[in-house]
């Protein structure tokens, strides 16, 4: 892999002439995509701080899971919806960095090792759709960013979290290409509980619920470079990333 060019107090300070005080980097894109691998590469590189928003949403997701919220019916059950809120009053969420890389808290507990499953995936996605939980998280989420030179990765980073990053990348893959991704990440981490074909069928699911949802969906911003990592390996896709960056930043 080529180093990046960009120096962190040199280049990134100095944003087409002008002085900027801090650059963000707003990656966004379906589940799969390859959205966090790349953003924590990219992130390591450039010396900048990565934030996993989904990471955020995936925390509130077990949280309700262990305070009885049933998340087996409907993908947005209108009936959780209450109860989710009243639950928002005692979730007291923390992000922190150990060894540099990214754990989050719920109330002082490390609940980073169990938020990777599938049923906190579907939980997150169901748990995304409510208002008051994105308002929360997106108060953290601005403040974690501010004055910072920070990565971020999500679904709604560059058109509504931070809509004047100063690069925004929509990354995508095709379901297929994103399924066999998801699959094999589960079973590499010993998990051969679900067929391919459910997590096929609950990533179609999901993106549904994270793109139709009212508030803040996973679309496109307008100023947003579309990546399309379907035919392209791991270090292929940061190499575009990068190329992307550096293009955006007119260091190219
Ligand atoms: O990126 P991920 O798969 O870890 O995200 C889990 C869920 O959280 C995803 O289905 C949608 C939601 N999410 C969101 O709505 N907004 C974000 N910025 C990040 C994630």
């Amino acid at each position: 892999m080529s180093p990046l060019i960009l120096k962190r107090g040199k280049d990134m300070n100095f944003i087409n002439g002008s002085k900027a005080v801090h650059c963000s980097i707003a990656l966004d894109g379906p589940s799969g995509a390859g959205k966090s691998t790349i953003a924590k590469a990219i992130a390591k590189d450039m010396n900048y701080l990565y934030l996993d928003t989904g990471a955020m949403y995936r925390a509130f997701g077990l949280y309700a899971i262990r305070n009885g919220i049933d998340f087996s019916g409907s993908w947005n059950d209108k009936g959780n919806e209450k109860a989710l809120i009243a639950l928002l009053d005692s979730f007291d969420l923390d992000v922190n960095y150990v060894d540099g890389l990214q754990r989050v808290y719920v109330c002082g507990e490390d609940y980073t090792d169990y938020i990777r499953t599938n049923e906190v995936s579907k939980a997150a996605s169901a748990v995304a759709v409510i208002s008051a939980v994105r308002l929360k998280m997106v108060e953290l989420q601005r403040k974690i960013a501010a004055g910072i030179n920070v990565v971020m990765d999500g679904r709604d980073i560059g058109t509504y979290v931070l809509p004047n990053a100063t690069v925004k990348i929509f990354v995508t893959a095709s379901p297929i290409a994103r399924a066999k991704r998801r699959y094999k990440e589960l079973l590499d981490k010993g998990d051969n509980s679900h067929t391919f074909e459910q997590v096929y069928n609950d990533m179609i699911e999901r993106d549904k619920n994270d793109s139709t949802r009212s508030f803040a969906p996973l679309t496109r911003a307008d100023d947003a470079t579309l990546l399309d990592t379907t035919d392209l390996n791991l270090e292929e896709s940061i190499e575009a990333v990068r190329s992307i960056i550096l293009s955006r930043l007119g260091l190219k």
